[in-house]
């Protein structure tokens, strides 16, 4: 028998076929149980488990050998495959109809006892799993789902090579590009002083790539992020980011949802991924008051505005006379709405500005409860048709600036929908949300801001507004840029660019970028530009959420090997960690101590 490089065997491909051949198996023992002249090994590999069975009346040696074992040495076994006797057989083992008979052990390295059981099933607490993440990633979920992100990695890259794209390196260690969040920084040693950013994503130099004529990129790249970290941030991710040139929104977005459909049939076997539909921006915030909407419930969210001019409820009225709107959006009321429960959902509006959360019920024909003395018959007519309410409801209602209400309104919705068992876990649910606005205006700082990135075009028809764009106008000019949502998660972002020399520098004029400040940072593409740029445009999907996604993981940090915590911290290696004042030195840096 073979047991090169090649031909090694793995304990979870095994099956009946291999009855009676001679095996060599390495890896991890899972569990031992001794039946007293008998003993049971669950030995485990990447590929999964068989038993291998040691019986001291046939070799008093070998069962000598498996009776020193324990959890977690490292060993190989030789033996045979046979079946197991009916009566044997365990349905819930891929390998549960064979076993293994041992005909020597050895032991290549005794182990510590682990600080949780590398079972799966049993729940271990995040803090631990990630300072023992050796042992974490020994567990079949993990083992799992670093399995199958490499198996979309493989998805991605065939997929892209076939449709004529290259795959590119950028650099690491680079100036830092304007994305919004902050920059990690890497001191250099033979340029005192000065700093390298690491990426935030490969933006310019791809748009570069595309200047020096390589058509269509793609890399799957690490990108860092220094902000505020949640379950689906982490501070190094890793984007797909592509960029082709000569084509429209589109074309972009054809080729994206064929690299979807193969990443879906790599992690899940299926390829039916239905179709992408497509919201503009304006049409999202309204309907779901997000701009990455969930679309596998309904509860839409409806403008009420008009209905309510003249409303006899104060709080209405004087939203409307401020410019401000109402809206609202139904839900089937199966009893599960107490005064308690109302209470708790306007105290989780509250940090989206919303100040209570008015609300009313359906019932028998009639408005009753919460607010529905205040509702004018003729009111109460519109709200049934606008809602199209059905018996029996629970009508919620906001009421306040237009980004106050899609905030709260977006949040309930999601949060009802959670609550009352709404969202069908099974469904995948793409979509592209288009025409988001290209700037927005910050009141506080008076000063416009990208909503995407200053490298992003506007729509054609959009152009000439942005010399001289006021700031209640900021939200008229719309970009051709697109973001593509998963079941209620931004899992892609990308645009079509400004390949115009002169369009560029009006955008930076409005965003206040100075013409020293952009030849500062991003002088190599201003000039580029200037050679002969063709039209372009390219997106990026986030790889680790859109496999935690897939494989319904609460959090990227399940799909990553070895990821940081929400202090941005290793506690595997410790990183980020204290240096030596040699190094400081080195560097000509002095840490000053808040
Ligand atoms: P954007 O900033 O939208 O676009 O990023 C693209 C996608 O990357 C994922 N993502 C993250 N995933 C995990 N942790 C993070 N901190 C994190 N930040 C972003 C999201 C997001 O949709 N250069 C542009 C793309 C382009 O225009 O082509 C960019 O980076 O899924």
């Amino acid at each position: 028998m073979n047991t090169g490089f090649k031909d090694r065997l793995y304990c979870g491909e095994l099956s009946v076929h291999d009855e009676d051949s001679d095996v060599f198996l390495s890896g991890w023992v899972d569990s031992v149980r001794d039946l007293g002249g008998i003993i049971f090994i669950r030995l485990r590999d990447v590929s999964g488990i068989i038993q291998v069975v040691s019986d001291s009346s046939q070799s008093k040696d070998v069962y000598n050998q498996a009776s020193a074992l324990k959890s977690e040495f490292t060993i190989t076994v030789r033996g045979t495959v046979r079946k197991r006797d009916s009566a044997a057989i365990n349905p819930d083992m891929k390998t549960g109809d064979i076993e293994v008979v041992a005909h020597d052990i050895h032991v290549y390295h005794e182990s510590l006892v682990p600080p949780f059981p590398i079972d799966s099933r049993d729940p271990v607490g995040e803090d631990i799993r990630l300072r023992y993440r050796y042992l974490d990633l020994r567990r079949r979920d993990m083992q799992d789902a670093i399995i199958k992100r490499h198996r979309i990695m493989q998805a991605t890259r065939t997929y892209l090579a076939k449709n004529r794209f290259l795959e590119i390196e950028t650099p690491v260690l680079n100036k830092s590009t304007p994305e919004g969040a902050r920059d990690y920084l890497v001191p250099s040693r033979i340029n005192t002083g000065e700093f390298y950013a690491l990426p935030q994503s490969p933006q310019l130099f791809k748009q570069i790539l595309m200047i020096s004529g390589f058509d269509r990129y793609f890399q799957i790249v690490k990108c860092f992020r220094d902000e505020d970290l949640r379950n689906d941030r982490q501070p190094e991710f890793t984007q797909i980011d592509m960029e082709m040139s000569f084509v429209t929104r589109d074309m972009v977005m054809e080729a994206i949802e064929g690299l979807l459909k193969e990443m879906v049939r790599a992690v899940t076997g299926n390829d039916d991924i239905g179709s992408f539909p497509r919201l503009t921006y304006d049409e999202a915030m309204l309907l779901y008051g997000r701009d990455a909407p969930d679309t596998r419930f309904d509860l839409h969210i409806r403008d009420c505005t008009d209905i309510f001019k003249q409303s006899s409820f104060k709080i209405f009225r004087q939203a409307v006379d401020s410019g401000g709107v109402v809206r609202a959006f139904s839900v089937a009321d199966k009893g599960n709405f107490s005064r308690k429960v109302m209470d708790s959902y306007a105290e989780s509006v509250k940090p989206y500005g919303a100040k209570g959360l008015p609300f009313c019920k359906f019932n028998n024909g009639a408005f009753e409860s919460g607010i529905a003395k205040f509702i004018g018959v003729d009111e109460q007519k519109k709200l049934i048709e606008r809602l199209d309410l059905k018996e029996p409801s629970l009508i919620v209602f906001a009421s306040d600036s237009e980004k106050t209400v899609s905030s709260s309104l977006g949040f309930l919705r999601v949060k009802i929908a959670e609550d009352c068992g709404l969202i069908d876990d099974d469904k995948l649910n793409f979509l592209w949300v288009t025409d988001f606005p290209l700037f927005e205006y910050d009141d506080d700082e008076k000063r416009f801001y990208s909503m995407h990135h200053p490298f992003t075009s506007p729509l054609p028809e959009h152009k000439d507004m942005i010399r001289g764009l006021k700031p209640e106008d900021a939200r008229i000019v719309k970009a051709q840029a697109y973001d593509v949502v998963l079941n209620g998660v931004e899992i892609g972002g990308g645009s079509i660019r400004i390949d115009d020399t002169g369009l560029q520098k009006d955008v930076f004029t409005l965003l206040g970028i100075s013409e020293e400040e952009a030849s500062v940072k991003f002088s190599f593409l201003v000039e580029a530009l200037q050679y002969g740029a063709p039209p372009h445009g390219g997106i990026a999907l986030g790889l680790d959420r859109i496999l935690m996604i897939l494989l319904k993981k609460d959090s990227i940090r399940d799909v990553i090997a070895f990821p940081k915590t929400a202090r941005g911290q290793c506690l595997m290696s410790g990183a980020p960690s204290p240096v030596s004042d040699e190094q400081l030195k080195e560097l000509s840096i002095r840490v000053v101590k808040q």
